[in-house]
């Protein structure tokens, strides 16, 4: 879709997909790609520039991840962060080593301002340090361009060759010119101009769809969250009539949730989006009865959506194509895209059954960040309201009760979280904190309620700050807040007498309950 990308080849860091949004934040294209990725697949994307991630594993180590040392031949720019680094250096002669204490957190470094990677950045700045290998020796040709009190090699460079390796990691927040160095990368060693845009997405979309879908029918999944709608209105503009939206009531949204989605995007909307609500909420509960593992319970909530709309495509007729609004943090985590270990399926992608009864499934948005999907709302010309909505995850609150799903539980859980999302934005946090809901723990405790003795189940409550999603921390509530929802969850929630709040931060937990 655009001529210049710049690639990432993933070494299993956990950190990858912010390396691929910082790339993109300077306009550059990017996408991520597995370290077995093979050569020739390379060449014939012919990126303007190569970053090597970070990663776990010591490259001295036998059967830690490499790479053939024809990838620093292709004569195109190469940065290696960290693992990268330290690989680098490795396979082109030098060494590196074990160090005696790992070097963690943020760190002041002290750079080489005529390095171009460091351009325009302090002499003496603060970067995020996560190591304990570190490179003794450099790759004959380099330079040291970086150093810290403990590390010698925190930057090098091989101009000639266009090689530059990079002990921190730039990608993290925490590094804080780390912006500055990658868009001197790509935008300055790479040369690449900048033209990933979101202007230019949509309209590049559009003309895109139009050809594949011709004059073919398309049958699109909406949910009404930011993903999906903004799928739905982008295929709108492309396709017009040839579009109907189908959105399924499976009984695990959030309290009202249906007849608001209906309300925007049906008929009495403005989109003009052929919308179909299929209420199937018993089918669901139906299917989910007596299941507890949460990876068992999103695979069936994705199958029987996948069943739901075969159905609804069938009474339409031939029909060829199925919108759906998977994203690229969704195929990366379903370890479709890099190295990264799979997490858990996200229903619109790993949970996918092998038989699907359509031509074709067209993503749209497969490879936009969440950021670039919101931009793309907003360009589409969808309200704020929409486009700002906290996420919502496909399996709804079938992945926010902990344990088997029964009508009773979803009821418990919807009434709890209105509650609790009424009162935060009450007291003025709705913006501040990123996503925020209730969920159901399967404990039942004792408690005693005017002078009887109750047993039942304790509410959870999660609020994150987060600015990726990839990493996140608990929002810190004021007290009289919580204990305001507590109280009302346990007047007005009947089957509720505990409420917990969640102070978990990701990693290692998730931001959802599950
Ligand atoms: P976790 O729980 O992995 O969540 O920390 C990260 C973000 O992803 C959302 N999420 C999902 N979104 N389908 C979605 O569309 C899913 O299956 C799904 N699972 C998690 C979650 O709400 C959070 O914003």
């Amino acid at each position: 879709m655009t001529q210049e990308m710049v690639i990432v080849l993933d070494f299993g860091g956990q950190y990858n997909q912010l390396v691929a949004r910082r790339v993109r934040e300077c306009n550059v294209y990017c996408e991520i790609y597995s370290y077995k990725t093979p050569i020739e697949k390379i060449k014939e994307m012919n990126p303007k520039g190569i970053i090597l991630t970070g990663g776990p594993n010591s490259c001295y180590e036998e059967d830690s991840p490499t790479y053939s040392k024809e990838l620093f031949e292709l004569g195109i720019p190469v940065l290696g962060l960290c693992y990268g680094a330290q690989l680098m250096h490795h396979i082109l002669g030098g060494k590196v080593e074990r160090a005696e204490v790992r070097e963690y957190g943020k760190t002041e470094v002290l750079v080489d301002t005529g390095s171009q990677i460091f351009h325009n950045v302090l002499p003496s700045t603060i970067c995020w340090m996560s190591h304990f290998d570190y490179i003794s020796k450099l790759a004959p040709g380099f330079v040291v361009t970086a150093k810290t009190a403990n590390c010698p090699v925190a930057a090098a460079e091989n101009i000639e060759k266009g090689l530059y390796s990079i002990q921190f990691h730039p990608e993290v927040l925490h590094t804080q010119e780390g912006t500055k160095m990658l868009y001197n990368f790509v935008r300055g060693v790479c040369g690449c101009i900048g033209d990933w845009k979101m202007d230019s997405f949509v309209e590049q979309s559009i003309q895109a769809i139009r050809e594949k879908v011709g004059d073919g029918k398309v049958l699109c999944a909406l949910s009404g969250g930011v993903d999906s709608s903004v799928a739905a209105v982008l295929l709108a503009k492309a396709v017009g009539d040839q579009l109907t939206c189908v959105f399924v009531d499976h009984g695990l949204l959030r309290k009202n949730e249906g007849d608001e989605v209906e309300a925007v995007f049906g008929e009495k909307g403005n989109y003009n989006l052929n919308f179909i609500r299929v209420n199937a909420q018993q089918r669901f509960y139906e299917k989910l009865a007596g299941v507890t593992e949460p990876e068992k319970k999103r695979k069936i909530i994705g199958e029987e959506f996948i069943r739901v709309f075969e159905e609804e495509a069938k009474k339409i007729g031939a029909v060829d194509f199925l919108v759906q609004g998977t994203i690229y943090p969704d195929v990366v985590e379903s370890g479709l895209g890099g190295e990264s270990a799979v997490i858990k399926s996200h229903h619109n992608v790993g949970g996918l059954p092998d038989y699907v009864d359509f031509k074709e499934i067209i993503e749209p948005l497969r490879n936009l960040f969440k950021d670039e999907v919101r931009k793309a709302g907003l360009e589409l010309g969808l309200p704020e309201y929409l486009v700002f909505r906290q996420p919502f995850p496909g399996p709804g609150l079938g992945i926010r009760i902990i344990g088997d799903v029964t009508e009773e539980k979803v009821r418990i859980v919807q009434d709890a979280d209105a509650i609790y999302r009424e009162e935060i934005a009450k007291a003025g946090l709705d913006k501040e904190i990123n996503q925020y809901f209730a969920a159901l723990t399967n404990m039942r405790s004792v408690g005693v309620m005017g002078d009887e003795r109750t047993y039942d189940y304790a509410i959870a409550l999660r609020a994150v700050k987060t600015i990726d999603f990839m990493t996140a921390e608990a929002a810190e509530i004021p007290f009289e807040v919580l204990n305001k929802v507590m109280n009302r969850i346990i007047n007005e929630v009947r089957g509720v007498n505990r409420v917990l709040y969640d102070v978990s931060s990701k990693p290692p937990g998730t931001i959802e309950f599950e």
